[in-house]
């Protein structure tokens, strides 16, 4: 039985499991996928036992996917442009190589509406902004990229990061500063909407930076509206829940893991959960 895994923390609200269970349930493969919740301070700890344990891949969330780069003994080129990693696969001798998949899933969702996105904001400056920014810097043709994040010297070193990659003027502005310019897409990438923080927004006035065709993206799927998307619904603006992300950035990580794709029944299954 070959095992593959999810860590991060919290991961009560993961779907990643059942997705990925279902999908090697569907192709007959003698293979479990699990949740393995790691608080920070047991994090290496957590790494040393899945190694022993012979893990063959594994996926990374919130907080971990900048910090698994140094256990790492590969790392894919994207994923080293990045600076993130969100899928490991591992060899039975226990090498492991680093790849990102979220900024393929990332885009899957808005890929049509590309052409009409030219100024943007996004909040938060982790690992999963580091996988929108280099998406959106490289496939769509930004006038201009703002960063919005509770730590600003966070939002300071992602700006530093993609200026290799990105001819695009780059802001950084304090999670607690008002915005009052108007977006034609505003990306969620922070946990502020889900887990213990469900309820809350991470912008404190969304109409103030808004326009009638602003797209409004959280990377949340669990609520699968989050109040960030219901205030967006209220301005009837065009929402983009992180359900069609998880499918895609899983997708990959599935084909990395196994040369084969998800199958239909796990989007029909969770593109409406
Ligand atoms: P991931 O790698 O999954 O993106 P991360 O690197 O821990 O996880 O990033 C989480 C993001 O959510 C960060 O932008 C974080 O802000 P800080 O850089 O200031 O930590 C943001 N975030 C998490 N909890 C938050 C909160 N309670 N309020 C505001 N922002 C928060």
């Amino acid at each position: 039985m070959k095992r593959y895994a999810i860590i991060g923390y919290p991961l009560e609200h993961s779907y990643s499991p059942a997705m990925h269970n279902t999908a090697f349930r569907h192709y007959g493969m003698e293979a479990k996928y699990e949740a393995r919740p790691l608080v920070p301070d047991k994090f290496e700890e957590g790494l040393n036992r899945l190694r022993k344990e012979g893990i063959r891949g594994f996926n990374i969330t919130i907080p971990y996917k900048q910090r698994i780069l140094p256990f790492l003994q590969k790392l894919d080129p994207l994923a080293e442009k990045i600076g993130a990693v969100n899928t490991v696969v591992c060899t039975p001798e226990g090498s492991w190589t680093g790849y990102n998949t979220d900024a393929y899933g990332f885009i899957l969702p808005i890929r049509e509406r590309i052409k009409d996105i030219r100024d943007i904001l996004i909040l938060g400056a982790g690992g999963a902004a580091r996988a929108v920014a280099f998406s959106l810097v490289t496939e769509a043709h930004p006038r201009r990229l703002t960063l919005m994040n509770r730590t600003l010297s966070r939002a300071n070193d992602l700006r530093q990061a993609l200026e290799p990659f990105a001819s695009v003027p780059i802001q950084c502005i304090d999670a607690s500063s008002g915005v009052y310019e108007n977006y034609d897409l505003i990306v969620n990438t922070t946990s502020v909407g889900m887990g213990a923080l469900a309820g809350e927004t991470p912008l404190a006035d969304l109409a103030s930076c808004s326009h009638s065709g602003t797209i409004v993206y959280d990377l949340i799927y669990n609520p699968a509206c989050s109040r960030l998307l219901k205030e967006a619904s209220v301005l009837h603006l065009k929402t983009v829940n992180g359900l069609p992300m998880l499918i895609g950035q899983g997708s990959r990580a599935f084909y990395l893991w196994t040369g084969r794709y998800f199958p239909q029944e796990v989007d029909n299954i969770f593109s409406n959960t």
